[in-house]
């Protein structure tokens, strides 16, 4: 059963689920997968990201597990599109991939999987962006408008060959219990349902080059309420069926999206992943003799889910000050590197991440007030947290932000103020290994054109 932890007690959870042995021994150290955090640190610079391959595993399998074996899992590389940290979970052979670019369709290759495992959804998809999802000939591409049908039948036309296609579907009814929403309003995201025959009467039109897989609902993040989810579910069944009426002939596919939460904020408790799990069997139990779903794969689509906990960004305080009684810490690195923790990635985000004063695992924090954390950029929103209960900070500390895995270096503005990037850093089978430098700041000049 799910309880609510403090954001330190969530933290040293974490740190210890990095670093098992040295939270067995109550070390003072950290050191994940054995590795110092110092060392670490000396070798590559700061600030970086930390990924643990063991972490990002275990969290597959549990997932997999959970859904049972009737059901497939994708991976959201917007979450994480780091080439290791995608190689690792490719080749757990459990799970596809969902892409939202042809960068993240490079990556999702490169990183070994298969075309006929790979789906790509998001917005204003260019046409050269579909020519190469047909030239790949991945499983579908998701179209987004009525007019992205035509448009990707025109391209697959051109390059003479078929491609499945899902419909991403904007249903009537809103997932109630999530906090960020993409369906069920009016919005950028799927064809309105009240366009669905149309949209599917479009796909069998074009039926020398478009293959009708099935339907996409993707809705909502950061979900918690399982009895919500589940009844989305229920809502997407129907609306599968309905399509399935529509194109006289069964799905191939149904893929629900998925949104599982990650409890990054206070009184944020765990998605009850086995409980949904249950409950998710026991509905698809209830339609799987459907013969407008014989031979149907039903998917979710996870991205923070599967890596946000197995992420950390560490950063090392310059300066500590304090004014009117409050103490200001000073980092290396801050919203340039990791907007979603300094809150800057819209409303959702605005609360204080889990961190830890990584250099005084030992210590426990004391005072009421908290410990301001602040990055380099010249702003007021570059803040870690304002009343962060930290170990008591001094210039040279190292500072954990856990909750890293997932919408940190690829969802940040890294030119902001021109600061280097930061590297990233993986621990696995009792290794670092470097998968990204450090950026120098000489950097800044790569590309440009000086006028002459
Ligand atoms: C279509 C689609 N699929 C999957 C995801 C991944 O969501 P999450 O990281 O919350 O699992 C998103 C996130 O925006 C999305 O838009």
């Amino acid at each position: 059963m799910p309880t609510t932890l403090t954001q330190t007690d969530k933290a040293r959870a974490l740190a210890a689920r990095f670093d098992p042995e040295g939270a067995a021994r109550g070390a003072e150290s950290f050191a994940p997968g054995g590795v110092s955090i110092e060392d670490i640190a000396e070798r590559y610079g700061t600030p970086f990201y930390l990924y643990s391959g063991e972490m990002i595993v275990e969290r597959v399998r549990r997932v997999r597990a959970a859904l049972g074996g009737d059901v497939e899992v994708t991976y959201s590389l917007k979450a994480n599109p780091n080439l290791a940290v995608c190689q690792l979970i490719a080749r757990e052979r459990l799970t596809g991939a969902e892409v939202a670019s042809s960068g993240e369709l490079v990556v999702a290759r490169a990183a070994g999987f298969a075309p006929e495992d790979i789906v790509f959804a998001g917005p204003a998809k260019t046409n050269d962006a579909l020519r190469r999802a047909v030239d790949e000939g991945i499983l579908a591409v998701n179209v987004e408008s009525l007019n992205e049908i035509e448009r990707l039948a025109a391209v697959a036309q051109g390059a003479g060959k078929k491609i499945g296609v899902g419909l991403r579907v904007n249903p009537a009814q809103q997932l109630m219990g999530s906090q960020m929403r993409m369906g069920g309003t009016v919005g950028q995201f799927g064809i309105d349902h009240a366009d669905l025959a149309e949209a599917v009467r479009r796909v069998l039109n074009h039926s020398d080059h478009l293959v009708l897989r099935g339907i996409h609902v993707y809705t909502a993040t950061q979900v918690f309420d399982v009895d919500a989810l589940l009844e989305h579910c229920r809502n997407i069944f129907e609306v599968a069926l309905e399509t399935a009426d529509l194109a006289g002939k069964p799905l191939e596919v149904v893929d629900f999206g998925g949104g599982f939460g990650v409890p990054y904020f206070e009184k944020m408790e765990e998605f009850d992943l086995e409980r949904f799990g249950a409950g998710y069997a026991e509905l698809l139990a209830s339609y799987r003799a459907d013969p407008r779903l014989e031979g149907c794969r039903f998917v979710f689509e996870l991205g923070r889910y599967l890596v946000a906990d197995a992420g950390l960004y560490v950063t090392r305080v310059v300066d500590v000050k304090g004014m009117k009684g409050k103490t200001f810490a000073t980092t290396d690195g801050g919203m340039n590197h990791h907007l979603t923790a300094t809150g800057n990635m819209g409303q959702v985000f605005r609360k204080a991440y889990p961190l830890l004063n990584l250099s005084l695992m030992g210590e426990v924090p004391d005072g009421e007030a908290g410990v301001a954390v602040a990055g380099p950029c010249c702003t007021p929103l570059d803040l870690f947290g304002n009343n962060i209960p930290l170990a008591e900070p001094s210039p040279g500390d190292l500072i954990g932000v856990f909750y890293s895995g997932a919408y940190g270096y690829s969802a940040s503005n890294l030119g902001f103020l021109s600061h280097p990037t930061p590297a990233e850093v993986l621990v696995w089978r009792g290794e670092a290994h470097l998968l990204r430098p450090a950026g120098r700041p000489e950097d800044v000049l790569e590309g440009q054109e000086a006028l002459a």
